[in-house]
């Protein structure tokens, strides 16, 4: 044997090491990775879905792992000033620049009318309609998170929402559940415009075909009537509603809502009950075939901050 400086790896046996690496990762990897987060949906022999196994929240494995790229990248929260290709613009000024420069590269005179197939108004394209709510947007994802969980949600599962404005909440379920499955009745002119012509598209989610009907309160004529929901929910609405029209739509509703199984949730409050008092109130309700299951409260991923919601369930089938 001539005495080798090294170890000298001949290319069938590096082929075949490199081979034999390959397909141990192969059938280790799916075994990792199904540990960690089954993200699958898996069917059973009746050929409906099984959710029991996933969860919608991110896990406390998610979280470690984005801390970790954060310190792993030295990443601290700097001011946002003016430097080397970046160029920091307020709403107002990136809709002024978009009108008064429209980008660098765009077309002039009649070619300007025939290359875009869904042209959106400036005011939409900043996203002005994301400070529409008291709070953050990224609120929705919350609002979305509970209610999935809460009642496991299943892709094919039917869900309304009343008041869904620019889909602040809807677009989390309309991206989970399968196509036609989200409705939502709205009365806000503005805000279904910003739902359809940039939320849906440049969320990618037209081919998801969501039912939003631009309605005045409570009047679900136009959703069909042989739809049984499995979530009806109201994000901040009935708070801002007479008393009498949110009963008037909740005897609507009941027959809308799957027996037993399906869920009405109501964010905020119930004073349109509790102002009853309390016999009085759950005396209403069991009149319209539904019961109160609790109340619960949702704490934020990303600032301080919870919702209450209100759980009610249909009695009679
Ligand atoms: C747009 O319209 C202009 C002027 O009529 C025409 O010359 C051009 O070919 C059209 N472009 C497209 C993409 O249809």
């Amino acid at each position: 044997m001539a005495p080798s400086k090294g170890v000298i790896i001949t290319v069938p046996v590096l082929v075949l090491s490199v081979a034999a690496t390959a397909i141990f990762l192969f059938f280790l990897f799916p075994f990792l990775s199904s540990c960690s987060r089954p993200a699958t949906i898996t069917t059973d022999d009746s050929g409906s879905f099984d959710r029991s196994d996933i969860q919608i929240s991110a896990t406390e494995e998610d979280i470690a792992w984005v801390k970790y790229q954060i310190q792993q990248n030295k990443l601290e929260m700097l001011p946002n000033v003016l430097r080397k290709g970046i160029n920091p613009r307020t709403r107002a000024q990136q809709l002024q620049d978009l009108n008064q420069f429209k980008g660098i590269s765009h077309y002039e005179g009649e070619e300007a009318n025939n290359h875009t197939a869904l042209p959106c108004l400036g005011e939409l394209l900043v996203e002005e309609h994301h400070s529409n709510y008291g709070e953050p947007w990224a609120g929705g994802r919350d609002v979305f998170e509970f209610l999935a969980e809460s009642i496991k949600l299943r892709p094919d599962a039917r869900v309304l929402e009343i008041g869904c404005g620019t889909l602040r909440v809807g677009l989390h379920f309309i991206r989970y559940l399968i196509p036609e499955h989200y409705h939502c009745l709205e009365r806000d002119e503005l805000s279904l415009m910003a739902a359809f012509r940039y939320e849906l598209p440049s969320q990618g989610l037209l081919h998801k075909r969501p039912l939003i009907v631009r309605g005045e309160d409570m009047d679900f004529n136009r959703f069909g009537s042989g739809i049984r929901y499995d979530l009806i929910y109201a994000s901040a609405v009935f708070l801002h509603m007479p008393d009498k029209l949110v009963w008037v739509g909740l005897e609507r509703l009941v027959t809308r809502l799957k027996p037993f199984e399906g869920r009405i949730f109501v964010s905020h409050n119930i004073k349109f009950c509790s102002r009853l008092g309390g016999e009085e109130c759950t005396k209403r309700l069991t009149s319209l075939g539904l019961e109160y299951m609790g109340k619960h409260t949702h704490d934020s991923f990303l600032f301080n901050h919870y919702e209450i919601w209100f759980e009610f369930r249909r009695l009679k089938a």
